[in-house]
């Protein structure tokens, strides 16, 4: 996200976490919306826009499960480490697909926790083609990290 080409572009990312993907996109003043269902997850994302300086980032608290079209559509959706548990797989891509405009582009990075095939195989379901499928170098250097980025679009 340092370097991935945003101008123009409606972003959103789910899973936010603590917010290091939408803080490094808020820095290069990206049209960014964070999302999570943990209660804790805004609050924490303001602590980490303050220390850093940055312009506040909206963000919305929902849960993949939820239908809640007053999100919106968007041009490119992010996700870090968002497929940890077997029904997360069907959850987030039904959520994608909710709230991805009819040209869109998703951007998953996923650790290799093994339900990522099926992430894949959903969003093929629902109109995405993969377009890309990189590997992510280990930080500790071991050669058996599966980590990917998965990278769809239509
Ligand atoms: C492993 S953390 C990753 C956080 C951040 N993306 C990162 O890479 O550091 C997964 C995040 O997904 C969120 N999450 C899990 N299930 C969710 C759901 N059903 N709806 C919305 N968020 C969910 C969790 O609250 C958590 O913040």
């Amino acid at each position: 996200m340092e370097t991935f080409d945003i101008k123009g572009k409606r972003i959103l990312e789910v899973g936010c976490g603590v917010g290091l993907t939408s803080l490094m996109l808020n820095s290069r003043i990206a049209d960014i919306t964070a999302t999570d269902h943990h209660p804790e997850a805004e609050a924490y994302l303001q602590l980490n826009v303050d220390l850093n300086e940055g312009r506040t980032i909206p963000f919305v608290r929902t849960g993949w499960e939820q239908k809640d079209a007053s999100l919106g559509e968007y041009d490119l959706i992010v996700g870090s480490d968002v497929l940890y548990q077997p029904n997360h797989a069907l959850l987030l891509s039904s959520f994608v697909n909710r709230h991805a405009k009819e040209k869109c582009e998703v951007i998953i990075v996923d650790p290799g926790r093994g339900n990522a095939a099926k992430f894949s195989n959903a969003m093929l379901a629902s109109g995405f083609m993969q377009s890309k499928l990189d590997a992510v170098a280990s930080v500790q250097g071991s050669s058996s990290y599966k980590g990917r980025i998965r990278r769809f679009e239509r």
